[in-house]
């Protein structure tokens, strides 16, 4: 195989946080008198702390200072880290260990590739943190998915050549920052959203080594 790793998106591939993400943005909206519903936080998806906020201010209407900005975000991250804090291994979603357990038989590097500056919290609370050779996430880059920053750290980190790496993503955004990456790439979702994907999954249940071999043959960068 000429993959040498793969690289995870973190919120909507291994676990499921856009709830915990949609509840602590809800109480905020509720606080500011916002409308903001479940349709609202799909644009939130793989999209940074501050850029949800702005999308959420947008929704209401709403043009605040920098600093009052910076205090709803905290506020925001403070009732999601108390949500993310309860989490356990059983908010895993399927399929992910089975992957990570092959590809490490494999000899096939593994790494985190996520925006969210909670991914250190999150992974130890779910109890896999010691599966992945090495964590991008918000605390290491600072450029927001599409930009490739994030899974080009990633790649760097592990030494391995971008074109050797598969990334594993939900979000929109996310697939087009692996295609800048010149990574491939795997759609977790839908494959009419996902469509600039390599392939598309409903979740990581649907992938295993075989299957990464047969895409990456199809599959010119
Ligand atoms: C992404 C999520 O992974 O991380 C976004 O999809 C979130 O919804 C972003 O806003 C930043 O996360 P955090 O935990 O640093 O606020
Ligand atoms: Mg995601």
């Amino acid at each position: 195989m000429r993959t040498k790793a793969c690289i995870f998106d973190l919120d909507g591939v291994i676990v499921d946080t856009a709830k915990y993400h949609f509840l602590a943005w809800k109480r905020l909206a509720d606080q500011l008198d916002i409308q903001f519903n479940h349709e609202d936080n799909e644009r939130l998806k793989g999209v940074s702390r501050m850029d949800s906020l702005d999308i959420i201010l947008e929704i209401g209407n709403r043009n605040i200072s920098e600093s009052l900005k910076l205090e709803y975000a905290t506020l925001k991250n403070d009732w999601y880290v108390e949500y993310i804090s309860k989490m356990t291994p059983d908010e895993i979603l399927p399929g992910c260990i089975d992957l990570l357990n092959e590809l490490k038989i494999a000899g096939i590097k593994t790494a985190i590739g996520s925006a969210s500056k909670n991914t250190p919290m999150i992974l130890e609370r779910v109890g896999i943190s010691s599966y992945f050779d090495a964590v991008a996430d918000g605390n290491v880059v600072s450029k927001a998915k599409p930009d490739p920053e994030v899974f080009l750290k990633a790649a760097e980190m592990l030494s391995v050549k971008p074109s050797e790496c598969f990334v594993f993503e939900d979000a929109i955004a996310g697939v087009s920052a692996a295609l800048n990456a010149g990574m491939m790439c795997v759609g977790i979702g839908e494959a009419n959203v996902l469509d600039r994907a390599h392939f598309v999954v409903p979740g990581l249940n649907g992938i295993d080594l075989k299957k990464l071999e047969v895409i990456e043959n199809e599959i010119n960068l």
